[in-house]
């Protein structure tokens, strides 16, 4: 089997507007869209995007951050977007961004950023070597260089967490 590395641009694995419609039983007791399912949903497109891009099977390692910066609610219309931000030896951290549509009118808010870590593992479900990322575009450079913050940030945690007494 030949294994491909070759570095992919971002537009190979990112996926644009994926939708999803919300409904009653989507709301929380505010009744404006229950937290949890956005979180999932996300997730799930994230993992669609690491694995077109890595070609292995991949699993959630971490969440860095997820920012819910304003609601959304019964009858909206979620678009969501998610793009490799960069990758490291087996891991890649992911950039997913929801906005909330009003599909009558055509308006749309920014209702969620987040940034996810998946891993990519080998048939012996071991972390396993997988493509670099190549970022093209001005937005795709400023992503690929704040990932790198964030990681050295969530490697410092750690550290510092396995030092205290
Ligand atoms: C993620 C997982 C595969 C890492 O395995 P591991 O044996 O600890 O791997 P290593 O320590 O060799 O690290 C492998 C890579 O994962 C990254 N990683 C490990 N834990 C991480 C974490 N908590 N956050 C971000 N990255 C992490 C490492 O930085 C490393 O990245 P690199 O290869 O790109 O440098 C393992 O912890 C696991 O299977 N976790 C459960 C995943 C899961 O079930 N997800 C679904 C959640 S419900």
């Amino acid at each position: 089997m030949t294994i491909d590395i070759q570095p992919k641009p971002v537009s190979a694995s990112s996926v644009q507007h994926h939708v999803y419609k919300v409904f009653p039983n989507d709301l929380n007791a505010h009744y404006t869209v229950f937290g949890g399912l956005v979180m999932s949903l996300c997730d799930r497109v994230a993992l669609v995007v690491s694995e077109r891009h890595s070609g292995k099977v991949c699993v959630t390692a971490s969440v860095d951050s997820f920012h819910f910066v304003a609601p959304a609610k019964d009858g909206d219309t979620l678009l969501i977007s998610a793009a490799v931000n960069r990758t490291w030896s087996s891991s890649m951290e992911i950039g997913v961004r929801v906005d909330a549509e009003n599909s009558f009118s055509g308006e749309s808010k920014h209702i969620v950023s987040a940034y996810f870590t998946f891993v990519a593992l080998g048939p012996d479900n071991k972390p396993c070597e997988i493509a670099e990322i190549e970022p093209q575009s001005e937005a795709e450079i400023r992503r690929y260089n704040g990932a790198q913050v964030r990681r050295d940030a969530r490697l410092r945690t750690r550290e510092n967490l396995k030092n205290m007494k």
